[in-house]
């Protein structure tokens, strides 16, 4: 049994380095890349320092339009899937990538296996939401990360096709945190010990609007210690074409980090403020409370328990609703205990079987 993992962007490296090793052990396992990410430090990194086996193939598809990269990617990966007869293709999160290779599977008759399905964000303006509504229907086994992602399947009718596994980012998460223990980063010296911000932004609607991005960073200054801003290159083009400057006084912006390093960073901060998923769930994981500059979150465990809350309409607040969080101590452990791609690797071979 052949199962071909496609991953493009970035968190789904990172989902990917547990489920590989998971896989490679118990049947072929290999690994299209679509381009996507390309830039080292939004790809190569996270192979190099995760450990991730090189891509058997790499489609090279770059940045464009929605439907132009999509689409490139589903005519590349229909011949990639032609040559190599896989049993089934495992896909992950909510990217394009994840589009694209969901629907030229289920087109071929390939079983698809969707990791991280079930979530929704029920806002339909987010290319994510059309990208994981359209693929947890497009596959043969929905792999959740949580109950509540149980629930949103059940609901849209897939419950007999869903399985409850837990998240696989909280596997790498835990094991990167022991690994990097007692070191430092060298971005984190910058601030000598002071309290910092760690801050992400990439979403096109807080990338795209300069006055709502002008808004935020100004939220950002507002904060009472620095902001480190981690600047992905669709910020860094969107603000520099806008005129607006993201190093400014009590901002300091880096490129985006590797995963362990993104890791030493969030242990070192005393905030995070972001519209990435994953961060939400890492600043729970590790208990820094979080803003999340959005207006809607899928990860609404990490708000119920006390450590994240959404300013996506009040970017100016940024400073006062991470103030007024409750930070509760919990035990709770809604994203699983870090075992999960074992469950997943075995849920995918026994769907298998019984096929
Ligand atoms: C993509 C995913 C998003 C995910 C994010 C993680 C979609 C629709 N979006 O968003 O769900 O949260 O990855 O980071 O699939 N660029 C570079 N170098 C790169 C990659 C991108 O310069 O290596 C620039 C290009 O200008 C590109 C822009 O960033 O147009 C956006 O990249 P894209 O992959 O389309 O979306 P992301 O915002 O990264």
């Amino acid at each position: 049994m052949k199962i071909i993992s496609v991953v493009g962007a970035r968190p789904q490296f990172v989902k990917l380095a547990p489920m590989a090793r998971a896989l490679s052990s118990r049947c072929r396992h290999s690994v299209v890349h679509t381009g996507q990410h390309y830039d080292p430090n939004m790809s190569d990194v996270f192979f190099d320092e995760l450990g991730i086996p090189r891509p058997d193939h790499h489609l090279d598809v770059g940045s464009a339009s929605h439907g132009a990269q999509t689409g490139r990617m589903l005519d590349q990966l229909e011949r990639v899937f032609a040559a190599e007869h896989p049993g089934a293709v495992l896909v992950y999160g909510d990217t394009n990538s994840t589009l694209a290779a969901a629907l030229a599977a289920v087109k071929m008759h390939i079983p698809v296996m969707h990791l991280e399905a079930g979530l929704r964000s029920f806002n339909r303006a987010m290319p994510e939401e059309h990208n994981r509504v359209m693929t947890d229907h497009a596959s043969d086994l929905c792999l959740a990360p949580t109950e509540l992602a149980m629930h949103n399947l059940a609901n849209e009718g897939l419950a007999s096709r869903s399985v409850l596994v837990g998240d696989v980012m909280t596997d790498v998460l835990f094991g990167v945190r022991d690994r990097v223990a007692g070191t430092t980063s060298p971005l984190a010296l910058e601030f000598d010990g002071a309290p910092f911000t760690l801050a992400t932004l990439h979403r096109p609607a807080n990338t795209d609007d300069p006055a709502r991005l002008e808004d935020i960073l100004r939220g950002l200054q507002a904060l009472d210690g620095p902001t480190l801003l981690l600047a992905h290159p669709r910020l860094r083009a969107k603000a520099a074409a806008a005129g607006i400057a993201l190093d400014r006084p009590g901002i300091v912006t880096a490129d985006p980090a590797g995963y362990p390093d993104l890791i030493r960073l969030l242990l070192a901060a005393d905030s995070v403020v972001t519209d990435s998923g994953g961060l939400q769930k890492e600043a729970f994981l590790l208990r820094r409370p979080c803003v999340t500059v959005r207006s809607d979150t899928e990860w609404t465990e990490t708000i119920d328990l006390g450590w994240n809350t959404l300013a996506g309409d009040h970017p100016a607040e940024i400073a006062a609703r991470l103030a007024n969080l409750p930070r509760t101590p919990t035990e709770e452990a809604p994203y699983g205990n870090g075992t999960t791609a074992a469950r997943a690797a075995e849920a995918i071979l026994s769907s298998l079987q019984e096929a």
